[in-house]
């Protein structure tokens, strides 16, 4: 019910009577008294006048599964969402959840991970209050060899986000990092349960540093967040309910041929490492070239230096530009 009252109290754009939210949500006017009572507890700042009713005020940056789903405006991704303070990492949670009937489009998201986990067994660093980290299931029927285009959908879509609600230009690194200013401000992990040409679930992680201004030593140098670089607050329920919003709509257009030719362009449009000097780092071999963008499968098109051009598949290696980073 709590997701109710603070849905409509978002949605209206006055006051609305104590009667109205009884009559429309079945319930005594001490239950919902009861709700406004806890809201105010939890930072929620809300006008009661009698004869008038309760006034939405401010909405404090907190996050709980209330808060992030009364902002979800979508069909499937994120209308269940399981909240944890703290958690070893949401892609382990969500993973486990993942087995469950009917979890494809759950999100799983906490305040603050023990373990997260980063690409290529890396740790990643999700400290209390200062982040967005989170987890998608999805149940596509596609092939398991598709399934690393999702998480380059998943990057456009946190791109697109940052732009259409604040304005922010970031841009993408090859395959999914997300970059202002040149440094990283969101990584994302897609992992996936397969069974010979079949994929049980796909759970896509995604960690974006929104306000942190201190990084480790050793992440200073490549690492940001939001704020440092534009100075802006960000209010994180209503950014994770835009991702989810963008990001549905990009994954339609991917599955309506199950690649990426319906968003190609637009990802080309943000790719940093495009028309730059590049390093491929492969298990065994590292070559330098020029990036010249993606395909409709989502490989990285690049120009080797004895002018050949080559197809590299994301997952496989490493990609750098020849000075640093980017
Ligand atoms: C990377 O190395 O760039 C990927 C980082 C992915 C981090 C996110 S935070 C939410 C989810 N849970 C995890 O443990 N990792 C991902």
């Amino acid at each position: 019910m709590k997701k109710e009252i603070l849905k409509m109290l978002k949605d209206s754009e006055g006051y609305i009577s104590g009667q109205e939210l009884c009559t429309c949500l079945g319930v005594s006017r001490t239950a919902i008294w009861k709700v406004m009572n806890q809201l105010k507890e939890e930072g929620y700042v809300i006008d009661s006048v009698s004869n008038k009713g309760y006034k939405l005020l401010e909405i404090p940056d907190i996050l709980s599964s209330e808060e992030i789903e009364s902002q979800m405006d979508t069909k499937v991704f994120g209308r269940k969402v399981v909240y944890i303070d703290e958690v070893d990492s949401t892609n382990i949670y969500a993973k486990r959840l993942a087995e469950e009937k009917d979890s494809h489009g759950t999100l799983v998201a906490a305040g603050r991970q023990t373990q997260g986990k980063g690409r290529r067994g890396r740790e990643w660093d999700s400290p209390e209050g200062t982040g967005i980290w989170m987890s998608l299931i999805l149940k596509p029927a596609i092939k398991p060899s598709q399934a690393s285009m999702i998480t380059l959908v998943a990057g456009l879509s946190v791109c697109k986000t940052t732009k259409k609600l604040y304005g922010i230009k970031s841009l993408i690194k090859w395959p999914n990092d997300i970059v202002i200013g040149g440094k990283k401000i969101c990584g994302i992990l897609t992992e996936i349960s397969t069974e010979f040409d079949y994929i049980h679930h796909l759970v896509v992680g995604i960690g974006i540093n929104v306000s942190t201004m201190e990084f480790p030593e050793e992440l200073k140098e490549k690492a940001t967040s939001i704020k440092k670089e534009c100075n802006i607050s960000i209010h994180r329920s209503e950014f994770i309910a835009a991702i989810m919003k963008e990001f549905e709509f990009n994954y339609n257009i991917f599955m309506e041929t199950c690649d990426l030719s319906g968003l190609e362009k637009e990802y080309n449009e943000y790719l940093v490492n495009k028309n730059r000097e590049v390093v491929i780092i492969e298990t065994r071999q590292q070559y330098e070239g020029t990036a010249l963008g993606i395909n409709k499968d989502g490989e990285l098109l690049v120009r080797t230096r004895d002018g050949r051009e080559k197809n590299v598949l994301s997952g496989e290696v490493s990609v750098r530009g020849i000075y640093g980073y980017i």
